[in-house]
């Protein structure tokens, strides 16, 4: 079975064939599909931003297509930013200056819990609809440690492991993130879907 990715990210698409292949499933790009969406996401959570994006390009691919939506949420600022993630502090600010901001309006905070969340969404032709949900809990650290990974990964810090995710191999940070979990969650949902259909 052939699945659309919506997403125009290519390091997705490379993590979700490693894990989906052994399905048999393979995964496409939008471009490979031959659709280029622009999704709006309008939604207020991770299920809802996942489902928009996963069922507006299984639309115009006319093919089964999956989408992740994912975030993080902290416990001081009532789960902000939450859905708003990739958005905190507005358009024009890169990673280190939205993790910065995250920082600085934690500042003087000793609540510093927090957790990564990943929604995972496949929408079939037919109406069906998979989803599956990881959560990693974790720490926002009180100054940036590690070069690895992306977005807030350097301030993401991991009682268990006592390192931020910026400081895990990409190994070590999928065995425990959210998407990881979200991951090994889907593959299992997929493959009991794919056994009955
Ligand atoms: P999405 O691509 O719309 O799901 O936006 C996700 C945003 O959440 C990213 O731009 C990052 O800011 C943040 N994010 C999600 N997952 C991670 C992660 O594993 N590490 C660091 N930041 C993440």
């Amino acid at each position: 079975m052939k699945l659309v990715l919506a997403s125009k990210n290519k390091k997705k698409l490379a993590e979700l064939n490693d894990i989906l292949s052994r399905l048999g499933v393979q995964v496409c790009s939008e471009a490979e599909a031959g659709v280029d969406v622009e999704v709006e996401e309008t939604g207020t959570t991770f299920e809802e931003n996942s489902l928009l994006k996963a069922k507006a390009v299984m639309e115009a691919s006319g093919m089964p297509a999956i989408a992740d939506d994912s975030g993080l949420c902290v416990d001081a600022l009532n789960g902000a930013p939450g859905v708003y993630s990739a958005r905190y502090g507005g358009e024009g600010l890169d990673d280190t200056a939205r993790y910065r901001l995250l920082l600085e309006n934690l500042r003087g905070q000793m609540t510093r819990t927090a957790r990564f969340v990943s929604v995972i969404t496949c929408c079939f032709p037919n109406g069906d609809v998979i989803s599956a949900r990881g959560e990693c809990p974790g720490t926002i650290s009180y100054a940036p440690m590690g070069e690895g990974g992306f977005g807030y990964d350097p301030v993401f810090f991991v009682p268990g492991l006592k390192k931020t995710f910026a400081q895990l191999s990409p190994e070590e940070k999928n065995a425990v993130s959210h998407r990881g979990k979200a991951l090994e969650q889907f593959k299992t949902k997929l493959e009991e879907y794919l056994k009955k259909n």
